[in-house]
């Protein structure tokens, strides 16, 4: 079975294919960026209409497959930004109606976990999604995926992209703030704000906007990674520690940042719990992932009617209901 997904959350628009065995066969993608690092939803959602010919052809093409070849339609249904969920969610119905095929919403967040788990090998983790709008420490119990910390205000990966622009660093943040961190040599104490199993960004972010130009750069990076890493490993601790698990995901873009993996792989090291990241490819937002949700949905045995595909810019993924696990 042939599955195209359709990612088109927020400023990416992507479209992956990928095969029953998850072999991915292609995963074009568009990002819109901005200077600073903001989404405009509609100009968001006006730059995926604007790719969708585009890739779409691009990822058949890569796939060698003609659109005759696929078997399921799949996309993301939520959470994101309206604008930008609903042309995906148009594109997919239109596509599925076309070609007469089955049609799949897919919950984001859900995705990124699965598709994790596929190419790492890992079957049962705690998952570490830590991109640019989303930070949540997630983990399988009770038939549903359960949320068991979160940011309770920014997303790190927008966070430290915030700090960037206040450095003046430019846009994304995180590889520049990773960069200079790695020279830093002098701790600054900074908030450290982990409320039961969440953590929150944002007096961090306005004490280390006031402290710029009075400490070194370097030295101010290198406290911020040290702080808000070690804030995300606390909490991913607590989670493995009460439900007993014993592997650890991590994925989303902040995913490539050395330091984060490296304090990941020492606690897990430390409880002899087994680590692993996804490839770079498939962390950050892609089709691909949307795609294998669509195979595995389909394969356990989930069909939906057109009308349960409205999009839902809310869908937690702890309301998924969670047919593929047993
Ligand atoms: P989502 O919609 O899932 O939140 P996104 O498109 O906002 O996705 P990703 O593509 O998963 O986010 O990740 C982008 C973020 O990752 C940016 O905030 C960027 O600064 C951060 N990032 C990338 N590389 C690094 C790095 N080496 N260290 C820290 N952060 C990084
Ligand atoms: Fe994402």
């Amino acid at each position: 079975m042939i599955c195209l997904g359709i990612e088109s959350t927020a400023h990416t628009f992507g479209i992956g294919i990928v095969d029953s065995e998850g072999n991915v066969l292609a995963n074009a993608r568009h990002t819109l960026e901005t200077e600073t690092g903001g989404i405009h939803p509609i100009k968001a959602a006006q730059a995926h209409i604007l790719y969708y010919d585009m890739l779409i052809k691009s990822a058949l093409k890569d796939a060698k497959l003609k659109l005759e070849n696929i078997d399921l339609i799949s996309f993301s249904q939520g959470p994101g930004l309206g604008q930008c969920l609903r042309v995906g969610a148009v594109a997919a119905r239109s596509l599925a109606g076309m070609l007469n095929i089955p049609l799949i919403g897919i919950n984001h967040c859900v995705a990124h976990i699965e598709i994790g788990k596929q190419k790492t090998g890992l079957t049962d983790p705690v998952t570490v999604y830590a991109s640019g709008a989303n930070t949540q420490i997630i983990a399988y119990a009770g038939e549903k995926y359960r949320v068991f910390g979160e940011t309770l205000d920014i997303g790190i990966g927008n966070f430290l992209d915030n700090i960037g622009r206040y450095m003046g660093l430019g846009f994304p943040g995180g590889p520049k703030i990773e960069k200079l961190a790695s020279t830093g040599n002098k701790y600054i104490e900074l908030p450290y704000t982990v409320k039961g199993m969440d953590f929150s960004f944002s007096g961090l972010q306005n004490k280390v906007r006031q402290l710029i130009n009075k400490e070194s750069n370097e030295n101010l990076c290198y406290s911020v990674q040290e702080t808000v890493f070690a804030m995300l490993t606390e909490s991913t601790e607590r989670a493995l520690a009460h439900i007993g698990k014993n592997e650890v995901l991590l994925t989303g873009g902040v995913g490539a940042n050395r330091r984060l993996t490296a304090m990941l792989k020492q606690m897990c090291d430390d409880r002899g719990v087994k680590f692993e990241v996804c490839p770079r490819s498939l962390s950050g937002d892609n089709g691909a992932m949307i795609a294998w949700q669509g195979i595995v949905e389909f394969t356990s045995g989930k069909r939906q009617e057109l009308i349960e595909t409205e999009i839902d810019g809310k869908w937690r993924t702890d309301q998924v209901n969670i047919t593929w696990i047993n």
